[in-house]
């Protein structure tokens, strides 16, 4: 096996200048597949409550739903390092929860690092999960769990506020930040004058890596997709075809064949 992706490699990455990719897994079979094709960190995101359960933000997602996929994911990937998304109301209502919480997610389902939403307003909370020795990854600019804050999701341009928010969560101890719907000249301006990994999704190719949510680009989500998610394949697609191809053949008694039968 390659070497196990951590904090160290990430830094060296960038260091050299080599891009780091990022995707979203929710579960063991997909996780398996993003690991094995060499991208470095898998993302369980909390936007497995948009793409996976059907809810219209990611606001309702819990923390044992989290845990539960992040443990599939994390017996999956071998290489990539896993980081568990912290929930909405999971880290916001104290340092203590935030804690604890970003704790289960290491010693419960396995996962290497965990991600959390917000600059400034959140900087006690990544200082505070850096020293109990858990790795953070801050994510700021168009920030999912503030929807109603932000009046949409909107891409997000106050220059100033980008800049100060990245560089008070690499001061309070974050090993990388997600930038996410900022402007991409700007993303390259803070990705230049910070020295942690910067990832982008809707920010530019000078970020150091960029993530995507895996059922966007793997075009399984076949509702809204922002402009940014890039679709690879049409999965859903081929998927229905097999399913319409399996309730023709079964109807029209052509499936299971000697083949698939036993004598
Ligand atoms: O929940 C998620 O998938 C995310 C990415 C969009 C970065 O936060």
């Amino acid at each position: 096996m390659t070497e196990k992706v951590t904090v160290t490699v990430l830094a060296k990455m960038k260091a050299e200048g080599a891009k780091i990719t990022m995707l979203t897994a929710y579960d063991y079979p997909f996780a398996r597949m993003v690991d094995e094709c060499g991208v470095d960190m898998i993302l369980v995101g909390d936007s497995l409550g948009m793409v996976v359960q059907g809810e219209s933000s990611t606001l309702p997602v819990t923390m044992d739903q989290m845990i539960y996929h992040t443990t599939l994911v994390a017996r999956a990937a071998k290489r990539a390092m896993v980081v568990g998304d912290m929930p909405f109301m999971s880290y916001q209502v104290s340092v203590t929860e935030a804690v604890k919480n970003a704790g289960r997610f290491i010693k419960e389902a396995g996962a290497a690092a965990v991600k959390l939403e917000g600059g400034s307003a959140v900087a006690d909370r990544i200082k505070a999960i850096s020293q109990c020795g858990i790795p953070v990854q801050a994510h700021i600019g168009l920030t999912p769990q503030s929807v109603h804050q932000m009046g949409g999701y909107k891409v997000q341009r106050q220059e100033d506020k980008l800049m100060e928010d990245a560089r008070i969560v690499e001061e309070a101890g974050a090993f990388s930040v997600v930038f996410e719907g900022i402007p991409f000249e700007i993303a390259e301006k803070i990705t230049n004058s910070i020295s942690i990994p910067t990832i982008g999704i809707g920010a530019g190719v000078h970020c150091d890596g960029q993530v995507l949510v895996l059922h966007d680009m793997l075009g399984i989500n076949e509702g809204h997709v922002p402009k940014f998610a890039k679709r690879y394949v049409q999965l859903a697609q081929e998927a229905r075809k097999g399913i319409s191809q399996y309730v023709e053949e079964v109807q029209g008694g052509s499936f299971p064949t000697r083949e698939h039968s036993f004598k």
